[in-house]
Order: structure tokens, then C-alpha cells, then sequence
């Protein structure tokens, strides 16, 4: 059986040491209270480079072997999309806690068996948001919550890249990966915006989505020409556009690119309008100062104030310590991944507007 608070350390294994997963490896490798015990990846090379370096005891091939072996407490799943609810599933039925990377699941029905999983099992299943955890997204829960800027109507949130469609061969193939940008870069998007706004329901999604560029052979490299030899899989979007209305009248509006002619805003924008003022939050190319502006008017003009906040800490250290806490606490029924499926529901509703060519209900 998994530890519970009172014993040694927990003893995780990581499941895919791709890109991601050999930063989860790391987090929990310098963890105090972990003992790193396994890692698996599909590719030989891969998995014994991590292990190599974090001296991990025991290294395996397909997920299945690490489910199969003994003295595991928690896994670490970092796998292409629709591996994330079966081997999820699995792991809380075999008894282990489990942090998922995002997205929960290609589809809100696996996103529901996973949250039941993990609510028979009793175990926790938490999903790495880990922009929220910087320190300027925390700067602006203080700030909203106090002075606030009134009464909030509207958000502008996107990700929009010039040419940064991803790179692994299974992000563009619908099958492995659910969907394209929206999928990829949108959970952590309309994650800040439904966390700063302190969870409120979405009612409604209107979308369009394309995958012109991606098809076309665009948007794989900012620095190469376009790949035009037709062989590889391109069948989800690069650019995702939705207008979305949440519970109490506020509307948002939501872009997600991989890629486009346009000006290259790689990273999160974010702008939360209010009655009385206004906040932004863009970290262009992932910059970690001067990324909060706040708008108000002082002594009755506008002013733009740019605080001086530290926008670090939203790693797979701060993902790893939450989990580890998550799972210390006990509270093992709070952290079940219904906020993960939340987010999955929104994402899905905008496919389907986008698919019916309408506004949805969700
Ligand atoms: N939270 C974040 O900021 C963040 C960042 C990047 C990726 N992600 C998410 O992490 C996941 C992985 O993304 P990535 O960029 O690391 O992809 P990746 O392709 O670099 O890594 C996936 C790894 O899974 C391995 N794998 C595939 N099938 C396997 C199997 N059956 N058994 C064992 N290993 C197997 C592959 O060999 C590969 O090394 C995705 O869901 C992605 O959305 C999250």
C-alpha cells in the first residue's frame, strides 16, 4: 500500500523522461522528502540518460512495468495525451497517488473516469498548472483580491506564436494528441484566467479553429524553411480563437497559436479588465521581470504601474512540492483532479462550437 503522512519518503517513479518528464525527474530527484525509485521511457537512450545522470536505481521500458512493480507510492506521468487516462486509471487503481501532466485527457469522458478513479481509489491525482504558481500570477490574486480594480467585465487572454508548432511528431496527430494548440497551450491559459478569477463557471463557448499553417508546412521553426514534404501527420489546429461567457457576465476572449504571420507573443498575455482598473500580465519569451502593468487613474489621469514582482517560480519544483504536500496533508480528497476536468470541459466545448459552427452550452 502507498504511504501514508506518517512514514519514510514516498518513493515516485516518472513515466516518460521526454521533454517535461526529465524536468518532473529533476524536481523530484532534489525533492528531500522523495526518493526517486524508477524511471520508463519507451526510448532506451532517453531513459538512460536521466537515470545516468539522477542515479535512479531502476530504469523500464513501457508505463506497464512500472505499475507492475513493487515499492512505487506515487507516479509521475509525462506521456503523449492519450496515454494520460489509461495509465492514470491504472496507477490509482493499483493504489498509487498520480500527477498528470496537462492536458487531463483527450476527451471529458476519459477526463470523468479519471476523476472517479482517483475518488474510488481514494488516492490524489493533481495536474502540473504550474503557471499559476509564479510569483507574479500570485502578486495579482493579492492585487485583485485587494485593492481590486472593481467590478471585472471582460478578459483577454492568449499564447500566440509565430512559428512554434511543436516539435515531437505526436502534438500534430489528432489520435495521440486530442487536438493541436488549443490542447497543448490553452490549459495553462484558461487556468490563470478562471484561477485569478476565482473559479467561475463558463456557460459558453464560440469558436473557430484552423490548421492552415500546419498543413501548409508552416510554423515548425522560427528560424528554418517551411517543411512542405507532405509525409508527416498534420490533422489538429494551430490557431484556436473562442469568445467564452462565465457565470455572473463576464466574457472572455481566448487565442491560442502555435503559429501565424503575426507578430511573435510567445508566452501567456493576459488582460483583466475592471470598473476601476485594469492589470496585464505578459511574460514575453517566458521574461521574469516587468511583466505585470497595472492601468488606473491616479489623481484623476491614467496611469500605467509597473511593480516590481519576481515572475519565477512556476517550475516543476513548485508542481513537484504542491504534489508531495498534496499528498503529506492526507487530504487526499481535495485533490482529485475535478479542477483539471473543469478545464478539459471548457477546452472540449470550444472544439465543439468550433465543429458545429455555433455557440455551445456546456
Ligand atoms: N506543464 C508543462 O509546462 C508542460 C510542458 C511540456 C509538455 N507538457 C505535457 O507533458 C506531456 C509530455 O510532453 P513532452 O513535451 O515531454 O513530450 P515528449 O514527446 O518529449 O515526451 C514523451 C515521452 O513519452 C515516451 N513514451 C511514449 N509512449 C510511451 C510508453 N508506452 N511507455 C513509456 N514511455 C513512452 C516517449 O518516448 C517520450 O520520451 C504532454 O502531455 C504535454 O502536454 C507539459
Amino acid at each position: 500500500m502507498p504511504l501514508t503522512s506518517s512514514s519514510g519518503p514516498l518513493r515516485v517513479a516518472v513515466i516518460g523522461v521526454g521533454g517535461v518528464g526529465a524536468a518532473h525527474a529533476h524536481a523530484f530527484a532534489a525533492h528531500p522528502d522523495v526518493e526517486l525509485v524508477a524511471l520508463a521511457d519507451a526510448v532506451p537512450g532517453r531513459r538512460d540518460a536521466v537515470a545516468a545522470e539522477l542515479g535512479v536505481p531502476r530504469v523500464l521500458g513501457d508505463w506497464r512495468e512500472v505499475l507492475a512493480a513493487d515499492g512505487v507510492d506515487a507516479v509521475s506521468i509525462a506521456l503523449p495525451n492519450a496515454l494520460h487516462a489509461p495509465v492514470t486509471i491504472a496507477a490509482l487503481e493499483a493504489g498509487l497517488h498520480v500527477l498528470c501532466e496537462k492536458p487531463l485527457a483527450t476527451t471529458v469522458a476519459d477526463a470523468r473516469a479519471m476523476v472517479d478513479a482517483a475518488r474510488t481509489a481514494g488516492r490524489v491525482l493533481e495536474v502540473p498548472f504550474n503557471h499559476r504558481k509564479r510569483g507574479d500570477v500570485a502578486f495579482l490574486e493579492r492585487y485583485l483580491a485587494d485593492p481590486g480594480i472593481g467590478e471585472i467585465y471582460h478578459v483577454r487572454a492568449s499564447w500566440r506564436r509565430r512559428a512554434g508548432i511543436a516539435a515531437a511528431g505526436w502534438f500534430r496527430s489528432r489520435e495521440l494528441a486530442g487536438g493541436g494548440a488549443l490542447i497543448d497551450l490553452g490549459p495553462h491559459v484558461l487556468d490563470l484566467v478562471l484561477h485569478l478569477l476565482g473559479e467561475p463557471a463558463v456557460r459558453t463557448a464560440s469558436a473557430a479553429v484552423h490548421g492552415r499553417l500546419g498543413t501548409a508546412g508552416y510554423g515548425r521553426s522560427r528560424s528554418a524553411a517551411p517543411v512542405r514534404d507532405g509525409h508527416d501527420v498534420f490533422d489538429v489546429e494551430d490557431l484556436a480563437s473562442a469568445f467564452l461567457r462565465l457565470d455572473g457576465g463576464v466574457s472572455v476572449q481566448f487565442e491560442i497559436s502555435w503559429a501565424g504571420h503575426a507578430a511573435d507573443d510567445e508566452d501567456i498575455s493576459l488582460e483583466i479588465l475592471g470598473v476601476d482598473g485594469g492589470v496585464r500580465l505578459f511574460s514575453r519569451w517566458y521574461a521574469t521581470e516587468g511583466t505585470v502593468e497595472v492601468f488606473r487613474d491616479v489623481g484623476g489621469v491614467p496611469a500605467v504601474i509597473r511593480p516590481a514582482v519576481d515572475g519565477r517560480g512556476g517550475d516543476h519544483h513548485s508542481v513537484v512540492r504542491d504534489f508531495v504536500a498534496a499528498i503529506r496533508s492526507g487530504a487526499w480528497a481535495e485533490h482529485d483532479g475535478s479542477l483539471a476536468l473543469r478545464r478539459t470541459e471548457v477546452l472540449d466545448a470550444v472544439y465543439r462550437s468550433a465543429t458545429v459552427g455555433a455557440e455551445v452550452e456546456l
